[in-house]
């Protein structure tokens, strides 16, 4: 079934005459194809929900999502992570090289204590402490002892535990859903590649008053195993729910859209047009607030789309202000974020001033060489504008535009010691970096990839629905029956897959008048000769950006890069060269701004 995906249709023009009958045929078509689900009497069910797709997805709503308007419609191209090998993503490779490569490279961590810990509270939550062993993964160390692989760097994890344990109680009262908070042991082969070598599943359990964890292991299959390989793929399917979940809440929507709003205002109000800074970071926040606002409406609202699509559905926007509380400016650096996740380490000898501890983490890697770029333009061009930090502490506009983002803006965190103070003109170049940065590779990472690694939901469903089956019960009879209809019955339902993988399209896809990072949409943003002369260095240094990737990206050597999906890393190439022709979901290029 999963090997047998045919052309993925066009949905077609909502407002054809014969719309009913295109959209109840391609939905049906698109049903045995982007979701492997070969059952023709699922029309009526399909066309049931037509109706509340239709008031929840009018027309209107899509025409007013796309920055360019016109008449774009609801076609589906076929997802990038099935075009060119279908089943590359079953494997383990693809799955561990999305944890670096992928839509969310940003969770994972180097592992520097065995067992894992949590932070959760112990008086509400006990002890929950892993229970992953040294027996469960000895044998896919390539020899090492957990302590030599802790040693060397070479454990890693995608921990989602203590993200969803609190909230599971409430998430699973819900219709339909069956989730689990997991953790992923992740080892880094010889071959510069990681791979998955333990998954433990936990659901939480009421004992004596605190919420406790009740957590199964799961270890690797092979392939060829049967239906013991169908619940290794099974659990690594309720990973990537958890994945998907908080990449659409955190890395994407409160890290991105929601962070930069109080700086869009602060700006607006407090600094003059003709202030440097305004001219520098404007290009910056183009249709930021716009995007956001139609999100509020239509998106993130209660009952919309977002809570319609995710797990945890009525709490996914609680879920995501509880994560703000937690939210810290400069650890959105790119190098600072690193550090903290022990992917890298500080390294005054090296280009960027960190050393990534796995070379081949092409977000990251990628990442480094923009931030770099991004840093040396906003560097330069302060320079400009402030010769020493006297001129900056006597900005009374700058001060007060500081002073707004954080104190009214970031009202809840105002207080937080680690606000640059906003004396010093490396902490303006660095806030300004970082504000660029998040509006454009950071957003650009986490949301231009999102259709053509996702629009295949069995890659990366947003919701699993029914527990792990267990070997002798009814369930596990029917995962050995027919292995691949329980797999998709037990991920995303057929109709939140639908509206979900169409408005993923929509949202990865780039515009016709899209503006690229060391483009400006007018010659005449300045008219100061020297700001327009670093700004053309900072264009041509992006511009080697894209080279390098396009070097690496052909290199064997980068496995991470190119994976058995032939789907490279480009979703931080720039871009900066292309005028425009380049529209749709390109999974390419870095926009100057927040724009879908
Ligand atoms: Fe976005």
């Amino acid at each position: 079934m999963f090997g047998n995906i045919g052309k993925i249709p066009i949905i077609g023009d909502l407002t054809g005459s014969n719309k009913n009958a295109h959209l109840k045929g391609n939905l049906v078509l698109m049903r045995k194809t982007v979701l492997g689900f070969d059952v023709t009497s699922i029309a009526g069910s399909l066309m049931d929900g037509l109706g509340e797709f239709r008031k929840q997805f009018p027309l209107q709503m899509v025409k007013d999502l796309m920055p360019a308007g016109g008449d774009y419609v609801l076609k589906l191209p076929m997802p990038k992570i099935i075009k060119e090998d279908k089943k590359a993503w079953m494997s383990d490779e693809e799955f561990a090289r999305e944890t670096l490569a992928g839509v969310n490279p940003l969770i994972i961590r180097r592992l520097t204590e065995f067992p894992p810990k949590s932070t959760l509270d112990p008086s509400k939550y006990g002890d929950q402490t892993s229970t992953i062993t040294e027996a469960h993964i000895a044998g896919s160390l390539e020899g090492l002892t957990v302590q030599q692989a802790l040693d060397s760097n070479r454990l890693y994890i995608l921990d989602h535990h203590d993200h969803y344990m609190p909230f599971l109680i409430e998430v699973n009262s819900l219709n339909d859903n069956f989730i689990y908070a997991t953790r992923t042991l992740l080892f880094l082969r010889g071959d510069g590649t990681l791979a998955p070598v333990a998954i433990e599943m936990s659901l939480p359990e009421l004992r004596d008053g605190i919420t406790a964890a009740k957590s199964t292991v799961y270890t690797p299959a092979p392939p060829t195993a049967g239906a013991e390989a169908w619940v290794w793929r099974l659990a690594k399917a309720y990973v990537n729910v958890n994945d998907y979940c908080w990449h659409q809440g955190i890395s994407h929507w409160l890290n991105t859209h929601a962070v930069m709003e109080p700086f869009v205002i602060a700006t607006n109000r407090q600094l003059s047009v003709t202030h440097p800074v305004h001219r520098l970071l404007l290009p910056h926040y183009r249709d930021t607030m716009n995007i956001n606002a139609l999100a509020r409406q239509k998106l993130i609202n209660a009952g919309g789309i977002f809570e319609m699509t995710v797990f945890p559905r009525k709490y996914a926007i609680e879920i995501s202000s509880k994560v703000y509380g937690s939210w810290n400016f400069t650890e959105q650096a790119l190098p600072d974020d690193l550090i903290k996740r022990g992917m890298a380490v500080p390294d005054p000898s090296s280009p960027y001033k960190v050393r990534l501890l796995i070379e081949d983490y092409p977000y990251a890697s990628d990442g480094l060489a923009v931030w770099h770029a991004i840093e040396q333009w906003v560097t330069e061009y302060l320079a400009i504008y402030y010769p020493n930090d006297g001129v900056l502490q006597a900005d009374v506009e700058l001060q007060a535009w500081w002073k707004e983002a954080r104190e009214v803006g970031h009202a809840d965190l105002k207080d937080e010691h680690w606000w640059p103070k906003m004396q010093t003109v490396p902490e303006l170049v660095k806030a300004c970096t970082t504000i660029i940065w998040i509006a454009s590779a950071l957003h650009a990472a986490v949301n231009f990839g999102q259709y053509p690694y996702c629009g295949y939901h069995p890659n990366r469903p947003s919701v699993s629905r029914r527990p792990m089956p267990v070997p002798g019960s009814d369930a596990y009879k029917e995962l050995e029956k027919n292995p691949e209809k329980f797999f998709v019955r037990s991920i995303t339902a057929q109709f939140q897959a639908v509206v979900g993988i169409s408005l993923l399209e929509i949202l990865s896809s780039h515009s016709s008048d899209e503006v690229y990072l060391g483009q400006r949409d007018t010659k005449e943003w300045t008219s100061d000769a020297k700001a327009q002369e670093a700004f053309k260095r900072f264009g041509a240094r992006l511009t080697e950006i894209e080279k390098r990737v396009e070097a690496m990206n052909k290199d064997p050597r980068f496995k991470n890069r190119y994976s058995a999906a032939q789907f490279p890393y480009t979703l931080l190439f720039p871009n900066t060269s292309d005028k425009g022709d380049n529209t749709g979901v390109t999974a390419k290029g870095i926009p100057n701004s927040i724009s879908i």
